[in-house]
């Protein structure tokens, strides 16, 4: 049999593996790595909990640290694992320094590498993430994509057609699946909600790491705040200067810790609009149908504003963005297939076993 090692490393990898995992389980022989980039309960083992992702065969434990840190200290974990493992093919997934690492790895030592959600560009490069897609795709054999305008980056920076498959969205697969343990009732309750609220997220650098970006944003939280109660489950990277930058819980602002996979969705699900800088959130209140204000000044996942229910605001420009979607009629929920990005349809794991498999076959 075949070897096959997947690497995840940080909370959004988790519902994007688990649906391939399946797909090729007794299929190929499989392994499974965590590199410990999250270590916290509350990003990682709660999703090994809920997704019935099995648990990871071996823990890097790289932690945090510096962008060179972290990376390397995930290389030199993955050098030894891929060198006496010799696997067939490596799965790397998203967009986070561990698959940039475990993409390295690989490629130096000559075992080919497939990449889950290939081609996404902000055409941002201040953002780590945007590095850390570009060289992976560069680096990989299989160039597994969410969706058709990946493939055409991918084209234009010179990556062979028959290297690409168009596959869909494996965390869509993963959402569809545990649909109905989104609880919007149980979310009501165990944030002290009744009426219309809001949810929001906030974890990026650009706008958590800049005094003056973090204030302006946070007194735009407390305002969005006025008009209904707004929930914000606060990711530890933020949280100190997010604090610092004024927000607390008043004038109707609810902070939580994380929230685990099931009851974050279920309190977006119920939620009147999302406001978040994530780059999941996107794609997930997209397929709920649930109106998401984006703050950044750019997305690598347009198809979310497409053919979903995203629009990217300024921070000047969310107030009036919230009031225009509090002001339409609300959308359908979940939204139906056909308003969904193509091949958004619960079937993307299937579909990447089918490619790997007949590519291991070749
Ligand atoms: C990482 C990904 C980002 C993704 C995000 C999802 C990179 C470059 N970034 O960002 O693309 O959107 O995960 O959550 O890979 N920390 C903890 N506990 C943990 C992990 C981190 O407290 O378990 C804190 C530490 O202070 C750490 C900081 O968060 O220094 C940043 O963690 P890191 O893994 O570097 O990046 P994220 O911001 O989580």
């Amino acid at each position: 049999m075949k070897t096959v090692v997947h690497i995840t490393g940080a909370r959004p990898n988790f519902p994007k593996a688990a649906p391939v995992l399946a797909a090729l389980d007794q299929k190929v022989d499989q392994m499974l790595v965590h590199t410990g980039q999250h270590y916290d309960d509350r990003l990682s083992r709660v999703f090994f909990d809920e997704l019935a992702l099995p648990e990871p065969d071996l823990n890097l434990n790289a932690g945090s640290g510096s962008h060179a840190t972290q990376t390397a200290a995930v290389m030199v974990g993955l050098e030894q694992v891929f060198t006496e493992r010799r696997p067939d093919l490596v799965v790397v997934y998203g967009d986070i320094n561990s698959t940039l690492a475990a993409a390295l790895v690989a490629a130096k030592l000559g075992i080919p590498v497939a990449h889950v959600e290939a081609g996404l560009r902000s055409f941002d490069m201040t953002m780590p993430e945007e590095v850390n897609r570009r060289v992976t795709d560069q680096l990989s054999d299989l160039l597994l994509v969410t969706s058709a305008d990946a493939v055409g980056h991918l084209a234009r920076e010179g990556v062979a057609a028959e290297r690409i498959h168009f596959v869909g969205n494996p965390m869509i697969d993963t959402l569809l699946t545990h649909l109905d343990r989104f609880d919007e009732a149980a979310a009501r309750k165990q944030h002290g909600l009744d009426g219309d609220y809001l949810v929001a997220t906030l974890h990026r650098p650009s706008n958590v790491d800049d005094p003056a970006a973090v204030r302006q944003l946070v007194s735009v939280l407390h305002e969005a705040a006025e008009r209904m109660p707004l929930v914000i489950p606060l990711h530890p990277r933020g949280r100190a200067g997010l604090e610092k930058a004024g927000l607390d819980a008043s004038s109707g602002v609810k902070l939580t810790d994380p929230l685990p996979y099931t009851a974050f969705l279920g309190l977006v699900r119920g939620a009147r609009a999302v406001l978040t800088d994530s780059g999941g959130v996107q794609e997930e209140a997209s397929v709920l149908g649930v109106p998401c204000l984006t703050m950044r000044p750019n997305t690598e996942r347009p198809v979310t504003i497409t053919h979903g229910t995203n629009r990217l605001v300024t921070p000047h420009g969310v107030l009036p963005a919230l009031d225009a979607v509090l002001a339409e009629p609300p959308a359908t929920r979940p939204a139906p297939l056909e308003k969904r990005p193509p091949l958004w349809d619960g079937a993307a794991g299937p579909r990447i076993a089918e490619v790997i498999l007949s590519w291991l076959a070749r």
